[in-house]
């Protein structure tokens, strides 16, 4: 019999959910097959960076070294481009249905090692071992699916005209989703001929150089697809070089800015997919208890690491307190802390920089005054952890309900009118999403329309699908991935 660790609550709802029992652990064990060091990706091989230079790549899990990566300069981000560039002469030649086929294999051979690149991908990053098994990986294998679907159909996207292959395309992405932040870049560009060169982030390269291996596998031409890896000034590298056809940047506003700046004035495409704060709207007369798991989930999945999380709870005023206090009997049931075990809900943060950067955000609000709730949990000693946390009175001038913290951090906010809720939720420089929780079918048809969002949710968050365009407004960005709006930013009409 598991006996009580402290006196029996007065709400007897806690029984439910509190933390009266202890679960085992749980650990993942399948291997993740790890290279102790990798070259860069370039013409279909392996090859040592012309730099020497390799960085360390380490686990937010416990901070134990997992590989070490190259650095690419200059020099290696021109030898990518030069093979990007030769191969786009036959691959863009290749009728839709020989493309499709490697999409089609690629999307297969990732499900066939899907448990291993789940596993990877949490040991680097430290996301939940549920998520990247549930998740990301799944989702990733349906991206390349969805994509070799179109190869041969792209006479369909706009009947009437032909969608031309770009060329070379530069591509940037973040560490918060890696391999599913590639695969949706990857996917479109290949499905309408263009050929690659692609940086994952400094802190997640790991599952972006496996990948490299099913590219091997599927037989892919060598140069289709390149990677190259290292921080900022490779990703500069990769923006800056006179093949590139197209940029297509996810991260923060600020590099996204950069990268817009120095395009001007030159004939490179460009995509940007940036940050966010996006508002979490919760109407009285909505399902609570549904709305309540809709904004756990909005703001703790992926430890909050998610452009598009509801970091912005907006409640209306009449159900404030019933709501944040089912949000904190709820936060009582979130298990933090290894993210290779099977419960864990939420997992280690990214970076030790990004762990200083929620740090800072917090005591911010703290010192603006805003009302600060932690439950009590056990985080593990070594490794990067930040326990879930609410804000309540929360104001709009606080740097917390303006700055996108990116992490396990809500801002709880009130409003008195629906009107007041969408002028509240437009109220900020970012428009990536937004969420409606409302018995109303017409109330959610009226806000959708008028909030300044590239995506809007109703009675639900966080809903992804290959076919469905995502993509921001003013500061978190311009163009869209997934979909038919998402092939033509990889394609000229003609
Ligand atoms: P970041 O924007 O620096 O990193 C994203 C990618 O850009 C990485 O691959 C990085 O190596 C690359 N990069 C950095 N400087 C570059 C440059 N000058 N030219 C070309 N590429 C460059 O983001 P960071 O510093 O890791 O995170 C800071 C904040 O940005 C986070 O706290 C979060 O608020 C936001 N962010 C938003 C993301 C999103 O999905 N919208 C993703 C990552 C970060
Ligand atoms: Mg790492």
């Amino acid at each position: 019999m598991p006996s009580p660790k402290r006196p029996i609550p007065p709400d007897a709802r806690e029984l439910l959910f509190g933390d009266l029992w202890e679960y085992d652990p749980a650990p993942e064990s399948a291997p993740a097959f790890i290279e102790p060091r990798y070259g860069l990706f370039i013409n279909g091989k392996f090859v040592a960076p012309k730099t020497r230079n390799y960085f360390d790549s380490i686990s937010p899990r416990n901070e134990e070294k997992l590989s070490e990566i190259a650095v690419a300069g200059a020099a290696d981000v021109d030898a990518a481009y030069q093979s990007a560039a030769t191969a786009f002469t036959s691959w863009s030649k290749l009728p839709g249905t020989e493309r499709a086929k490697y999409l089609f294999r690629i999307a297969r051979l990732l499900q066939d090692r899907a448990r291993e690149f789940a596993v990877a991908e949490t040991l680097d990053g430290g996301k939940p071992i549920k998520e990247s098994r549930d998740f990301d990986v799944p989702m990733a294998a349906a991206h390349f699916f969805y994509h070799a679907g179109w190869a041969d159909k792209l006479g369909y996207v706009t009947p009437g005209r032909t969608l031309a292959p770009l060329g070379v395309i530069g591509q940037i992405i973040p560490w918060n989703f890696p391999l599913l932040m590639l695969a949706w870049k990857l996917a479109p560009a290949l499905a309408t001929g263009n050929t690659v060169v692609l940086k994952p982030a400094e802190t997640t390269s790991i599952t972006a150089l496996k990948f490299a291996s099913i590219l091997q596998d599927a037989g892919l031409p060598p140069g289709v697809v390149n990677i190259v890896t290292g921080a900022g000034e490779t990703g500069a590298a990769v923006v800056n070089h006179p093949l590139a056809a197209k940029i297509a940047f996810t991260g923060s506003t600020e590099v996204g800015k950069s990268i817009q700046r120095a395009l001007a004035g030159t004939a490179k495409r460009l995509t940007l997919e940036l940050g966010g704060k996006a508002a979490n709207i919760v109407l009285e007369d909505a399902p609570l208890d549904q709305a309540v798991e809709g904004v756990i989930n909005g703001i703790f999945f992926n430890q909050g690491h998610v452009c598009c999380a509801g970091s912005r709870l907006l409640v209306q005023e009449s159900i404030a307190d019933k709501v944040l206090s089912k949000l904190k009997i709820r936060l009582k049931s979130l298990r933090t802390g290894d993210p290779l075990d099977k419960n864990t809900d939420v997992g280690a943060i990214n970076s030790q920089a990004q762990l200083d950067r929620i740090r800072e955000l917090v005591a911010c609000g703290v010192a603006e005054g805003a009302d600060l709730y932690q439950a009590a949990s056990k985080l593990p000693a070594k490794g990067f952890y930040f326990p879930p946390t609410l804000f309540s009175n929360v104001a709009m001038s606080h740097r917390i309900a303006r700055d996108e913290i990116f992490g396990p951090v809500l801002s709880i906010l009130t409003f008195r009118t629906p009107e007041e809720a969408v002028e509240k939720a437009n109220n900020t420089c970012y428009g990536l999403s937004a969420g409606v929780w409302t018995d109303k079918g017409s109330r959610i048809l009226k806000m959708s329309t008028e909030l300044k969002a590239g995506v809007v949710w109703a009675n639900s968050f966080n809903k992804f699908d290959p076919a469905s365009p995502f993509g921001g407004y003013k500061e978190s960005g311009f163009g869209r991935e997934g979909g038919k709006q998402g092939l033509l930013d990889y394609a000229n009409l003609i």
